[in-house]
């Protein structure tokens, strides 16, 4: 049948469902380059605006996986296990979760990306170890994952090359919000990577792309629908993203913190998501008998951390890179922190230059946030609250101005609870 992209961005433009055919075609011709961006934009706030149903989305899904090539691991004497967060600020959890699972005895292939806005990246936290390289071949990949039991690398461009161009234009149109667009994106590139088994980290709060519980659930059965459609043993725990992850927010500084996780400190709430998410990664792939918990202590995931990062070039014992400029926020008045807001913080972060405005610009390894008070802790009138970090302090005025308001202080003695970390779990 002979098809055209305006049809198509009609079809949703007036609310009617898409055809299986339409769906193939417009992710097919917009992959080949015949479908062009400002169509492609066009139907996607098309289709934010109105949804989709779950034919609808399994089919996009499908065309999606089918624009690129499928990996397998079959050759793994391990059952493989992965993890995906939908992206939030602080969150450092891949870099001490991928480790630790294979420490446990599963097999890790985690392909990740880099931050744009104000959510970080995962490659971009690791590139700021001196020598470590994200871009690995195929055969490289699977070499790493065999002989040290975990990989976390760059997707390479054969794999779901139609989110690659979706995601990029998603995140210049403002269509990155919308439920459809954000579970086929992830599923496609999970479903495509060849995972047996996957943990969702599913965000909630000001810093997540879903800001409220209900959009979550609906996001995470979504994708958790489209897992076991495939084969794929799927899971999502819905996580709090309020308030930032740990007490970092920034590339080097967060694989610090990291480090810290995997010699057995490290914050705590950083800590119980990471064995929360190892538990459920280990029980998806059919590792019973393991205890996270103890691999983190008894060193022996920060032994697998070492083998990883070297065996991708990087040395685990360099020093990490510093910004070369810090300011102090301190606080204004005693009392109960009950607020330090997710997306002031990642917003800060991002203007310091640990993130990008454009998907080629660099960003900078020291830059970010540091927090010295967590909600729930008390804070005396003039110590530091947050260190801001960077290499170019004419930036600091703009990340102040994010930074202001981030902040509620209660009166000495106010009874506050912070939210538990682990919200829901969906199956
Ligand atoms: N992460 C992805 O990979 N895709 C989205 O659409 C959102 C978060």
């Amino acid at each position: 049948m002979a098809m055209d992209a305006v049809s198509v961005i009609r079809t949703k433009r007036d609310r009617a469902e898409l055809s299986d055919q339409q769906i193939d075609w417009v992710i097919d011709a917009y992959t080949r380059g015949e479908v062009a961006d400002y169509q492609m934009a066009a139907l996607n706030m098309a289709i934010l605006l109105n949804g989709m149903n779950r034919r609808e989305i399994a089919r996009w899904t499908a065309a999606m996986i089918a624009s690129g090539e499928r990996m397998e691991f079959s050759s793994l004497s391990r059952p493989t296990a992965d993890k995906h967060s939908t992206g939030g600020v602080g969150d450092k959890i891949t870099l001490p979760l991928a480790p630790l699972v294979a420490a446990c005895g599963a097999a890790v292939p985690q392909l990740s990306g880099r931050g744009l806005g104000h959510t970080g990246g995962t490659l971009d936290k690791l590139e700021s170890i001196p020598g470590w390289r994200a871009l690995l071949s195929n055969e490289e990949m699977l070499h790493v994952l065999d002989t040290t039991g975990a990989v976390i690398c760059a997707a390479g461009d054969g794999l779901a090359p139609a989110d690659k161009k979706l995601y990029a234009l998603r995140d210049v149109t403002g269509t990155v919000e919308a439920i459809p667009l954000i579970a086929s994106s992830i599923m496609s590139k999970k479903i495509a990577e060849g995972t047996g088994s996957l943990v969702l980290d599913v965000k909630v709060g000001t810093g997540a792309f879903m800001k409220t519980i209900e959009d979550a659930r609906e996001l995470a059965s979504t994708m958790v629908g489209l897992g076991t459609d495939h084969g794929v043993r799927t899971v999502a725990l819905l996580t709090d993203m309020s308030t930032p992850l740990g007490l970092t927010a920034g590339n080097a500084l967060e694989v610090r913190e990291s480090v810290e996780v995997l010699a057995g400190g490290g914050p705590a709430d950083v800590v119980e998501l990471t064995v929360a998410l190892a538990r459920e990664m280990l029980d998806a792939a059919g590792i019973k008998d393991a205890d996270p918990a103890k691999a983190l202590a008894d060193g022996s995931a920060m032994d697998v951390w070492r083998r990883m990062i070297a065996a991708q070039g990087g040395d685990p014992d360099a020093a990490l890179p510093t910004a070369r400029e810090t300011h102090v926020v301190s606080a204004p008045a005693s009392g109960v922190l009950t607020r330090l807001d997710a997306y002031d913080i990642g917003i800060a972060a991002w203007r310091l230059g640990a993130g990008r405005a454009r998907k080629e610009d660099p960003v900078q390894a020291g830059a970010g946030v540091e927090l010295h008070a967590k909600p729930g802790d008390t804070v005396t009138a003039g110590q530091p609250l947050l260190t801001l970090h960077t290499d170019t302090p004419d930036r600091f005025d703009y990340a102040l101005q994010a930074v202001e308001g981030s902040y509620d202080i209660a009166a000495a003695g106010t009874d506050f609870k912070a939210a538990p970390i682990v919200l829901d779990r969906i199956a």
